[in-house]
């Protein structure tokens, strides 16, 4: 049985999702500048990356004020709950400054230090992913009710469909654009969505075979993580570790231990 705070957690994360979508999407200037750079010049940050994450922590603390936060904008505190939201409002910037579809709002809530409820709302699909620890992977989108999440049987590496993202410190992509280019010949192809929130709800999908990225934070990656385990993917890091900074890598057993073995092979996390 599912753990009612967690139900709670969930609830809560989804409306707030769900509000920050329909702001991001309804609310986006013609105009939609950006507002600042972080770690590169092609690091933006728009005015409306910053009016979501302001929508969804205030709704939150409104319900929850004693829980923590970990936003990407700055939403930061520990709290005395036990609970912490981690928090991307908007997962794919750039997609979302060029009016390109493929952007999300990622929300997660974690119970000392595990997350156990994960959101990930893509509003220009009409699509909204979701997860409780132990208790499946699930969305609701152009079709009828809400649909149970499993990732797809695994092919062989060569035929698997595998995405990945480039950083934005030019050293670091310049390193994952020659990985990328050892992998090409030993996979079906190589996708590049643009936010890694949806490609992992895209692995819990079945609509990637795998997914990995060097250089996220968690907010990237807490509720796509939890979403694509709960599908039956599993995720990890470099051999015997966790998502990390270093390495995230989401994929149906059977593609993701090769993949992994691969990535570690090619140095993928330096
Ligand atoms: C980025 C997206 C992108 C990934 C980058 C992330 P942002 O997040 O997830 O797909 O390749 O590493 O930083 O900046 O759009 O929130
Ligand atoms: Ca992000
Ligand atoms: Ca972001």
């Amino acid at each position: 049985m599912t753990d009612p705070l967690h139900t709670e957690l969930l609830e809560i994360a989804q409306e707030a999702a769900r509000r920050a979508g329909a702001l991001l999407r309804d609310g986006r200037p013609a105009d939609l500048a950006v507002a600042a750079t972080k770690s590169s010049p092609i690091d933006v940050v728009t005015e409306m990356d910053i009016a979501a994450e302001k929508l969804i922590t205030t709704l939150i603390a409104e319900r929850r004020p004693d829980d923590g936060f970990l936003g990407e904008e700055g939403a930061s505190g520990d709290g005395t709950s036990g609970v912490r939201w981690v928090i991307d409002p908007l997962d794919g910037t750039v997609n979302y400054l060029y009016g390109l579809p493929t952007w999300a709002v990622s929300i997660a809530a974690e119970q000392d230090g595990e997350t156990v409820a994960g959101v990930v709302e893509i509003p220009m699909r009409g699509e909204s992913y979701h997860a409780v620890r132990g208790g499946g992977a699930w969305a609701t989108g152009a079709w009828d009710g809400t649909r149970a999440l499993a990732c797809r049987p695994a092919p062989p590496l060569e035929q698997a469909l595998v995405s990945t993202g480039f950083n934005y410190v030019t050293e670091v992509r310049t390193r994952q654009a020659e990985v990328a280019a050892r992998l090409v010949p030993l996979l079906r192809d190589i996708r590049r969505g643009g936010s890694a929130a949806v490609d992992l709800c895209d692995v819990a999908a079945g609509r990637l075979d795998g997914y990995y990225e060097r250089g996220l934070h968690p907010w990237d990656v807490a509720a796509g993580d939890l979403i694509a385990r709960e599908a039956g993917a599993l995720t990890g890091g470099r051999p015997g570790e966790r998502p990390s900074h270093a390495l995230t890598i989401a994929a149906a057993p059977g593609v993701f231990e090769p993949l992994q073995r691969l990535l570690e092979d090619f140095d993928a996390w330096r």
